[in-house]
């Protein structure tokens, strides 16, 4: 290229670049005049896309800016660039801008006042005698005992039969059964409604190989009136642990265990002597009231303990009648009455609230 026609050349992009640069200026000053006037979102979506669009105008600028020279590309397309930055940030503004106009509207033209908070949903939780199963179940968990239930209603030899209860036996009294079939006769398979979770310790003794550690919860049921320490419906959790060696010591260290982490480290434990069929020994574990702290009072009917649980070491009949060799295993068993734990916990002294679905007592826990 010859010196002359090269000037000239510059000469033009100069004038090329000189009208760009008018053009875009314009441009912005004519999309921001056109902005002002928008009034709602419609209108400004038709004003991005015919400026900012992918066929906008802004875009055909850029687009012609490939023909340029280089030094001439970066003075315009730093502009143009400049430019869109701006509108693209105009543009959000004017968005705002518009709700926060469209909100005040709707506000006047109706009764209700969109901009107030909405009131929150209650939220549910679950009943207090759920959550002191589930705390049991994580505690007994935590030391290796799996979670198995049985049935509600359960046939007599689960419930008593296999635990040492035959017929007659003095027991079954104790336990005022609903029988769902009473047996006539004595080839007659008997049904009731389960009056312990330790059905569940026969079915498993039965069903499952040693090495065992178990805990069942549950539903119980036993006949009778209702008042304030008693329902014909309460909660029961029984354990059992069957392996080689298993020892009193063991009973006592788990059952220990669990009234620490249960009521706490400072409470006192106190073991007993007791009698149940499908035990022996069998014993009761109480725990020191929390009302009067040993000293006697009403909720502990003036002694200072309060019973909680009855255990033992499983009768070997029990397990030879399960299916499991007494002279190679032996076996602790556990009953833990649920209801009482939250209503010493927390005071209550009607066990039919528990049961009476009024949402103002159960909120509360
Ligand atoms: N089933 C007994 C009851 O309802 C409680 C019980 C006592 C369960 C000793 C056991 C146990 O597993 O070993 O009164």
């Amino acid at each position: 290229m010859s010196a002359a026609s090269s000037a000239t050349e510059s000469r033009t992009f100069f004038y090329v670049r000189y009208n760009m640069l008018n053009q875009l200026e314009q441009l912005k000053s004519g999309a921001l005049q056109e902005l002002e006037a928008i009034k709602d979102s419609k209108e400004l979506e038709a004003w991005r896309v015919r400026y900012l669009g992918r066929k906008g105008e802004l875009t055909a600028v850029l687009r012609g800016l490939a023909s340029l020279p280089i030094e001439e590309r970066k003075a315009v397309g730093a502009l143009a660039n400049q430019i869109k930055t701006h509108l693209e940030e105009t543009i959000e503004f004017k968005n705002q801008a518009l709700e926060a106009a469209q909100l005040a509207a709707a506000a006047r033209t109706t009764d209700i006042d969109i901009s107030l908070p909405g009131r929150p949903y209650p939220v549910g939780h679950l009943h207090p005698i759920t959550q002191t199963i589930h705390e049991i179940c994580d505690i007994f968990g935590s030391m290796g005992f799996q979670i198995v239930e049985g049935p509600d209603v359960e046939w007599d030899y689960y419930n008593f039969e296999a635990l040492n209860i035959p017929k007659e036996h003095p027991a079954r009294d104790s336990m005022s059964s609903s029988w769902v079939h009473y047996p006539v006769n004595n080839n007659d398979r008997g049904m009731l409604l389960r009056t312990h979770t330790t059905s569940v310790t026969a079915r498993v003794i039965e069903s499952m190989k040693p090495p065992i550690r178990v805990i069942e919860p549950g539903r119980v049921y036993r006949y009778g009136a209702t008042d304030a320490t008693h329902s014909p419906m309460f909660h029961q959790i029984d354990g059992l642990a069957v392996d080689r060696h298993i020892t009193m010591a063991d009973l006592k260290g788990t059952l220990y265990e669990f009234a620490r982490r249960f009521f706490g480290e400072d409470r006192k434990v106190r073991f007993r002597c007791d009698f149940f069929p499908f035990v022996e020994p069998g014993i009761e574990m109480a725990i020191e009231c929390g009302v009067c702290r040993g000293g006697g009072c009403r909720l502990c009917g003036n002694s200072g303990w309060i019973e909680i649980l009855g255990a033992g070491m499983t009768h070997p009949q029990v397990l030879q009648r399960g299916g499991i060799d007494p002279e190679v295993y032996t076996s602790f068993a556990f009953g833990i009455g649920i209801d009482r734990l939250p209503m010493l916990r927390y005071g209550i002294d009607d066990i039919r609230l528990f049961y009476g679905s009024d949402v103002r007592f159960l909120r509360q826990f």
